[in-house]
């Protein structure tokens, strides 16, 4: 029993409330340029929750077409709707899990913001969660009565169903449709595995179920994927090289980042690059130690410049901040040479083993460049 501010005695039991009721079900919509579904989403969103203590938490990054001011909008009118805006960073995996851990309700649902997520599953998949002690129900495309509908094209189709085969068999997850990004969670069970999460590209389910490693008890419902109205979808190439990025870099049992594995990937064109341009300026009679520095400098530059797209996509540098950027990675390279000719100058010690030497001096560069250009170039 508490004794009441104004004086009266009143018996407050564990239910003691203060403003509106609090929600049992957030619903977290990340949103990049999706202002006008947005409102739509809300409106639908309400009719088919009604008698459940719903919220919705917009998580948008930034997107230049308003659509933080338009869920602002609605916020200030209706109590249930939150917004998350972030600046300076890009990713929906990342936007998921910022959502997941601003909301306070026992269940969490993810569901995208274009209207191509069926909001009448939400009521089901509540109902599901709290049955029989689920963690996890994912809205599936792909157990029976679920289809992708009008939603993807056939290339899209195709290509999903390679990387759920994928999925499948690297990480032996037994999802039907790994790859949904529709579901909804205990919230505990998520924060629990939030600190494992990439925060990059589309997979967080996936993520999910993968760190989880078995523990989660999972539920699949049928449902139908619909069509895009309004704006268009940021599923592109490098969501796709991301997405085989997390599956090597789980099968390889999170030994290497997927970063890592990205920074590699580049580093390993560079070499390429290099060639390339060695190729170019000796063909043009430049003198050789001229033309092996030049052609590194060409190196590093596009080193840099696919870094600073893929692998640091989410600390990307602009403008001035790219020159800088340039120098401190020319720099930080610089060192990695001598990192490299270093070790492998201690290992040729026995010269039988030429490629050995090669090689660690090779790999002690890239970890040294990952690892200064990380905390120097890419700082956070
Ligand atoms: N905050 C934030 N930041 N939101 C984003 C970002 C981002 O960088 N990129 C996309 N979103 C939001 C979109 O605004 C939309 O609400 C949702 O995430 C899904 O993005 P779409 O671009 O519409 O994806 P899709 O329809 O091509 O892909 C859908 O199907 C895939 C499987 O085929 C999604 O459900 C994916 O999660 C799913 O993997
Ligand atoms: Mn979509």
């Amino acid at each position: 029993a508490v004794r009441m501010a104004d004086g009266n005695a009143g018996e407050v039991g564990a239910e003691a409330l203060k403003g509106p009721k609090a929600a049992e079900l957030s619903v977290i919509l990340p949103s990049f340029n999706e202002a006008a579904n947005i409102p739509i989403l809300i409106g639908l969103l309400d009719e088919a929750l009604a008698g459940i203590a719903w919220e919705a938490i917009v998580v948008d990054d930034n997107s230049p077409d308003g659509t933080t001011e338009v869920a602002r909008e609605i916020a200030r009118t209706d109590a249930r709707v939150r917004v998350i805006r972030r600046i300076g960073r890009r990713g929906l995996s990342g936007a998921c899990i910022e959502g997941i851990l601003a909301s306070s309700a026992p269940f969490v649902a993810v569901m995208d913001a274009d209207l191509q997520h069926d909001e009448t599953m939400l009521p089901k998949m509540l109902a599901a969660l709290k049955a029989d002690e689920t963690d996890l129900v994912v809205a599936s495309r792909k157990v029976d009565g679920g289809t992708i509908g009008e939603g993807l094209s056939s290339f899209r189709a195709w290509g999903s169903n390679l990387a759920n085969g994928l999925a499948q068999k690297l990480l032996n997850v037994t999802l039907k449709d790994p790859m949904s990004g529709f579901f909804m969670i205990r919230r505990d069970k998520a924060e629990a595995l939030a600190p494992k999460l990439s925060p990059q590209g589309f997979k967080i389910l996936l993520d999910l179920v993968s760190s989880a490693g078995g523990t989660l008890k999972i539920k699949e419902l049928p449902f139908t994927f619909r069509e895009r109205q309004h704006g268009e979808s940021k599923l592109d190439t490098l969501v796709t090289l991301d997405y085989f990025g997390l599956l090597l870099a789980k099968y390889f049992g999170n030994i290497v980042s997927v970063r890592f594995l990205m920074f590699g990937l580049v580093g390993a064109s560079g070499l390429f690059v290099h060639l390339a341009a060695l190729r170019v300026f000796l063909l043009s009679d430049m003198e050789f130690n001229l033309a092996q520095t030049a052609a590194s400098f060409v190196a590093m530059t596009s080193n840099f410049f696919l870094n600073n797209q893929l692998t640091y996509r989410d600390r990307r540098l602009n403008g001035m901040r790219a020159l800088v950027g340039l120098l401190t990675f020319y720099a930080v390279c610089s060192v990695g040479v001598l990192a490299n000719v270093g070790v492998a100058n201690l290992i040729y010690a026995d010269p039988s083993y030429w490629w050995f030497a090669g090689t660690a001096g090779a790999i002690m560069g890239a970890v040294w460049n990952y690892a200064a250009s990380s905390a120097l170039t890419w700082r956070k």
